[in-house]
């Protein structure tokens, strides 16, 4: 069973809320958070300016012709604020920043790493799920795959597999597309729902699902986990990596740092309550093994049952 983290609102929370609940308070707190952590990675050696430049001066209109369902509808709950932007993950300015957010944010896991913490982090997992799968994976498909960092860390972990990134956010998934003609990787990018991803039944080997539970509602989570099922071939497996609800540092984080989190992740809450060993396997997987792999971060990898 996971245990949730508990929030009693405390004076700090109460008067962080209290900011939060007033738009220009709001906004001017969000930009000074915004501009501190631009302000730390480009210390560290993440160029977090100069790479958002880079990107917002192409042309994407070919990049998304390329990979956007113009039919697809959006879930209720995906077509919210995330990580401050009023628009979440629907936006050129989120999908331009992405990359640079993911250096910064994961610089911080461990002391000594720095600009590497992403790197380090991604690795992490990779150790885990190549020492849990006896076999190669030949077809592996990347749920919640944004701009292309988690699939492009697949691919070089398993060379010879067939890989497809699956992501809902068509400008993340234009940038996934430039920067796989950048490294002439051929990833198949789909545009989809990863509840519904319209892929074939027993398709896979490998369902990697890296950072996207956390931004998910559970009744969200339990329909992916049997999309995933769908998908999985008869001994496939499906693999994890997620924040870590029972990990101390945030069983330990002051209630107003908790509080702020919240404000950019909406579903966290419902992310650090979910019983995922209950849920996986009510989706038809066996009991998951679950290791931490970060000081925050754990890896769940379950197996087909049957
Ligand atoms: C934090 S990002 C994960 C990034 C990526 N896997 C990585 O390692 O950098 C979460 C991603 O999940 C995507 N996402 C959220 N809900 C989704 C859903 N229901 N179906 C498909 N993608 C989803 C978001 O658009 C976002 O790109």
């Amino acid at each position: 069973m996971t245990a949730a983290v508990t929030t009693t609102p405390d004076l700090a929370s109460r008067f962080v809320n209290g900011i939060l609940s007033i738009k220009p308070l709001a906004n001017l707190a969000k930009h000074q958070a915004r501009q501190m952590m631009i302000k730390r990675a480009e210390k560290i050696g993440v160029f977090w300016t100069k790479e958002v430049e880079q990107l917002r001066s192409r042309d994407w209109a070919t990049d998304l012709a390329q990979v956007q369902n113009s039919q697809l509808t959006y879930p209720d709950y995906y077509v919210t604020s995330f990580h401050a932007y009023e628009t979440g993950n629907l936006s050129w300015q989120a999908a331009f920043e992405v990359e640079s957010a993911a250096h910064a944010v994961h610089a911080k896991i461990w002391q000594d790493t720095e600009a590497q913490g992403d790197e380090k982090l991604r690795q992490s997992y990779h150790n885990i799920v190549e020492s849990s799968i006896s076999q190669p994976p030949k077809d592996i498909l990347d749920l919640g795959c944004s701009v292309g960092m988690s699939t492009f860390a697949l691919q070089t972990v398993y060379p010879q597999a067939k890989i497809t990134g699956l992501d809902l956010s068509p400008y993340f998934l234009a940038v996934a597309n430039y920067r796989s003609q950048q490294r002439q990787a051929k990833i198949n990018w789909v545009h989809g729902a990863a509840e519904s991803t319209g892929l074939p039944d027993q398709s896979f080997d490998l369902v990697s699902i890296f950072l996207m539970c956390h931004e998910l509602p559970q009744s969200a989570t339990r329909n992916i986990l049997a999309e995933a099922r769908r998908v999985l071939r008869p001994g496939g497996h499906l693999a994890i990596m997620d924040m870590n609800p029972k990990s101390e540092i945030y069983k330990k984080m002051p209630t107003y740092i908790l509080t702020l989190l919240k404000s950019t992740e909406p579903y966290l809450d419902e992310y650090f309550s979910l019983d995922i060993e209950q849920a996986l396997v009510a989706a038809g997987f066996q009991t998951p093994n679950i290791t931490s792999n970060s000081p925050r971060h754990r890896t769940v990898i379950a197996q087909v049952s049957g």
